[in-house]
């Protein structure tokens, strides 16, 4: 827009009513730019970029000048996964550009060197089938996180990301979450009165396994629509996937929950497809914050190859994986594939008779083995090569040994399509014995 001289556009500086309004006193935080900032007081400064400003408490109208004191800033961490995105206060904010322009040196010169390190041993490109212009796309439209923390059950929990809760739950700073039937509310006094009310207390669907206290439920998304969307909305808050809102119909999910004081309480999920091109046998899996590194992500992983198992199919997650989940299927795979070398009584062992034991597809077992270090080209041909010491220490090494899944505790029977005329292929591991552990318990 010109102005009434014909001088061209007046620049913030000379604009008083715009200055009024975006003048950060002398400092000048503007969006987009760098500062150094911290989460909180305990923390170091690291590299932040503030993406967003935000008054805390409009100043009066006599305030010629609005103090950069009366916002709060929104800031990313580069290098740091977008989970540690949030609002910080002026307090936690540094602004002096020559520890600025080192700490940008900094990381650009330890950017570039991970990335050459991840392009030499393995890649888990987190987006991988995505061009760029998607991926920018995606981050734009989920830069700030529309929700800073879910109540749910006894629990409060910060987000991580970005999640699509239609208006008017669509930005508000605490969600209240029914643990049962995974219904939200902007405010406690609703979610109480909803509490009264709900008639639910553990997942919808087919309790298929219980065992002590774990008990899952598999839950098809064609008859309880609104339970998968919630739980997908609810996992969208902790999951930076590009993709993740295909129809819901398509998948089963499966519900873990831990039985206490006469009520099973969410714990954490995974969604397959009801028939997967791709030999998908896991599609997203979720663990609340506050019961992770307990195991459950692994047990529920060790779900996921139990029911391939049962089902005569070799099984893979989808991709690309998240950084969380590529670590722990990195631990699984890898106590998994030690674990069966240790207990394997066989003079021979191919890596197809591995795949066919475990229902890993074949290019998983020879990547995990390779990245372990024990499988060698020798003569022509791949070779296992693992003493026993050395499997005994990668399976140490890989985290705690997973919880163990009681297989006379599990009931199922794979899911047929409608109208599909494909039956189960035969199991690629024993039956399901009376007292019989996974192979995987320990
Ligand atoms: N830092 C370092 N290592 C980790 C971390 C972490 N924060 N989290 C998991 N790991 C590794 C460890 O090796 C760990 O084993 P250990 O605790 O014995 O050392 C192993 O992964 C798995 O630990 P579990 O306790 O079994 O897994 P958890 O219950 O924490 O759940 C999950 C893992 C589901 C990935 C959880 O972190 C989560 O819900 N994250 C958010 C959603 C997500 O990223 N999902 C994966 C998307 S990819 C896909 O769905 C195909
Ligand atoms: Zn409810």
């Amino acid at each position: 827009m010109m102005n009434g001289k014909g001088k061209g556009p007046l620049s913030i500086e000379q604009n008083p009513k715009k200055q009024r309004k975006w003048d950060w006193g002398k400092i000048g935080l503007i969006e987009g730019g760098y500062v150094l900032g911290k989460r909180d007081e305990e923390e170091k400064f690291r590299l932040a970029r503030v993406i967003k400003t935000e008054p805390i408490k409009m100043p009066p109208e006599e305030f010629q000048v609005h103090n950069d004191m009366h916002y709060r800033y929104y800031v990313t961490f580069p290098g740091l996964d977008r989970r540690w995105d949030c609002f910080i206060s002026r307090e936690n904010i540094l602004v002096d550009q020559e520890q600025i322009q080192a700490a940008i040196d900094d990381y650009e010169t330890s950017e570039k060197k991970e990335k050459d390190e991840k392009s030499t041993i393995f890649e888990n490109d987190e987006n991988k089938g995505m061009d760029e212009k998607a991926v920018q796309l995606h981050i734009n439209a989920t830069k700030v996180k529309n929700i800073l923390r879910i109540v749910i059950g006894d629990n409060m929990t910060p987000t991580w990301y970005y999640s699509p809760y239609p208006e008017p739950y669509h930005s508000v700073e605490t969600m209240y979450i029914c643990e049962y039937c995974l219904s939200y509310f902007a405010c406690r006094e609703e979610q109480v009165r909803h509490s009264y009310k709900c008639q639910m207390y553990h997942p919808p669907g087919d309790e298929i396994y219980r065992c002590d206290q774990l008990s899952v439920f598999e839950v098809n998304s064609s008859y309880e629509r609104i339970y998968c969307e919630n739980l997908c909305l609810l996992s969208k808050l902790f999951l930076d996937h590009k993709n993740l809102f295909n129809e819901t119909e398509i998948f089963l999910f499966y519900v873990l929950t831990e039985y206490v004081d006469g009520a099973y309480h969410f714990v954490g999920y995974y969604s397959k497809q009801k028939e997967s091109v791709e030999g998908y046998n896991l599609n997203c899996i979720f663990v609340l914050p506050f019961y992770q590194r307990k195991g459950y992500g692994k047990f529920l992983i060790t779900f996921s190859f139990e029911l391939s198992l049962i089902e005569g199919k070799l099984g893979t997650p989808e991709v690309p994986l998240s950084d969380l989940g590529f670590l722990s299927y990195l631990s699984w795979w890898s106590q998994r594939l030690a674990d069966l070398l240790l207990k394997c009584e066989k003079e021979e062992m191919s890596i197809d008779d591995i795949s066919k034991e475990t229902a890993m597809k074949l290019t998983d077992v020879v990547m995990v083995l390779e990245r372990l270090n024990i499988l060698r080209y020798h003569q022509g041909q791949h070779v296992i090569f693992a003493e026993k010491g050395y499997l005994e220490a990668l399976y140490k090494l890989a985290g705690r040994p997973p919880l163990a899944i009681t297989r006379s505790c599990l009931h199922w029977t794979p899911y047929i399509l409608p109208g599909s005329n494909k039956m189960p292929g035969p199991a690629l591991a024993p039956a399901p014995a009376a007292n019989n552990h996974s192979s995987m318990s320990s």
